[in-house]
């Protein structure tokens, strides 16, 4: 996790670097461009989470979005909350908190990060911070309560919450309802909430359905699943990619791959076609059920189809390879994951190395280590056996 979020970070440098090469003509000092490479270089997170405070006071830097949520994900899998609070509440300083659009990035940030109790406050404190709230910010609060799985509360805030603030709850917010129900297993409230919608004059829309579709088929209760797809006809919703994709999973999850092979066929000739998350989900059934053949076939037959795999396409195949036996496909299908920069967790790849070594492979199981180490796996997570 460590290592996955400092590659993200790294790819988000680049890319931003690259960006702000291109747009900015006139140089001002520092630049963007090596404050980010500086905070992307700071091992030390102590160090990391000064320098972000001190970069934010330049209001160029606060519209960067993606920076905040990089620097907050790297805090918290290395689980340094204190320096999360640290970062965001330094924030408020800005004339910028008054644009509700800028302090749902902070409650959302404490969300992801399970800080539910800080985004509550820092929603409470909206309104002395001159921001005016509105249904968006506590859609946001809804959400960082359901992120940080504070599932306790949540129904509580949907309840209490609007008429305090004399909002009325909008699509979002019953998604996020319906998510939260589907999270905590209560696939009978999360329908219930299409009556609330109902009653309340609001239209369910695609990702409504899509949600409690995949709560549904996640939980093999397809009698369920058949009564949402007739909802979702009537209230004029076409399904998209997704819903089929939660089916899709749920039919090979309870093993009825045939019945799933068939469908990513038919929808193959018809005009919703099979995406990667599709073949990965025959994928998944075929390695689960040992039938690597079959599981190589759908691989090259994405690829025929123009999908590009993506990082759970390698993991669901390269430990099947290596169990099998199929060592020279592991080492081509690890080799092609960096080069697509799907960064592969290290187990997996030490999983394709420990398994060449044993094979007697040992020059390839060594390119696969110094490959890795170009890619800034670290040098404890992928190494040759001793
Ligand atoms: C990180 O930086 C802080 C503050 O500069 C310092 O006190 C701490 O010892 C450093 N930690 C490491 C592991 O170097």
């Amino acid at each position: 996790m460590a290592t996955l979020s400092r590659l993200l970070f790294r790819t988000f440098c680049t890319s931003l670097a690259t960006t702000t090469t291109t747009t900015t003509t006139t140089t001002t000092t520092p630049t963007m461009n090596s404050i980010v490479d500086k905070l992307f270089k700071e091992r030390n997170l102590t160090k990391l989470a000064e320098n972000f405070k001190k970069s934010s006071e330049s209001y160029r830097f606060r519209c960067k979005h993606r920076i905040y949520q990089v620097t907050v994900r790297r805090l918290a899998s290395a689980n340094r909350l204190s320096l999360i609070e640290d970062i965001l509440e330094a924030q408020k300083k800005y004339s910028d908190i008054s644009t509700e659009g800028f302090a749902i990035r902070l409650i959302s940030l404490y969300g992801e990060s399970g800080m539910f109790d800080h985004a509550r406050k820092l929603f409470d404190e909206l309104p002395s911070l001159r921001c005016r709230r509105t249904v968006k910010s506590f859609n946001a609060l809804l959400n960082a309560c359901v992120d940080s799985k504070k599932f306790d509360h949540v129904e509580r805030v949907f309840g209490e919450m609007p008429s305090e603030l004399s909002v009325d709850p909008d699509v979002y917010s019953f998604n996020i309802m319906i998510r939260a129900f589907c999270e905590m297993g209560s696939l009978d409230s999360a329908v219930l909430m299409l009556d609330e919608m109902g009653k309340k004059g609001v239209e369910p829309n695609l990702i409504s359905f899509n949600t409690l579709l995949c709560g549904f088929y996640d939980s093999a209760r397809f009698d369920q699943c058949e009564k949402v797809w007739i909802l979702m006809e009537k209230s004029n919703v076409k399904p998209d990619i997704r819903s089929y994709n939660a089916k899709l999973r749920g039919l090979v999850a309870v093993g009825k791959i045939s019945e799933a092979v068939e469908l990513v066929e038919e929808l193959g000739s018809g005009e919703i076609k099979p995406d990667i998350h599709s073949f990965n989900a025959l994928i998944k059934g075929f390695c689960k059920d040992g039938n690597l053949e079959e599981a190589k076939r759908v691989y090259d037959d994405l690829l025929k189809k123009d999908c590009v795999p993506i990082r759970s396409t390698f993991e669901a195949l390269v430990p099947s390879l290596c169990e099998n036996g199929d060592l020279d496909l592991a080492f081509k299908l690890c080799k092609d994951s960096m080069s697509r920069r799907c960064m592969l967790d290290a187990r997996v790849l030490q999983g394709a190395v420990d398994g060449l070594v044993e094979k007697s492979k040992v020059e390839e199981a060594e390119k696969l280590v110094e490959l890795a180490r170009a890619n800034s796996y670290s040098r404890s997570s992928v190494k040759m056996p001793s």
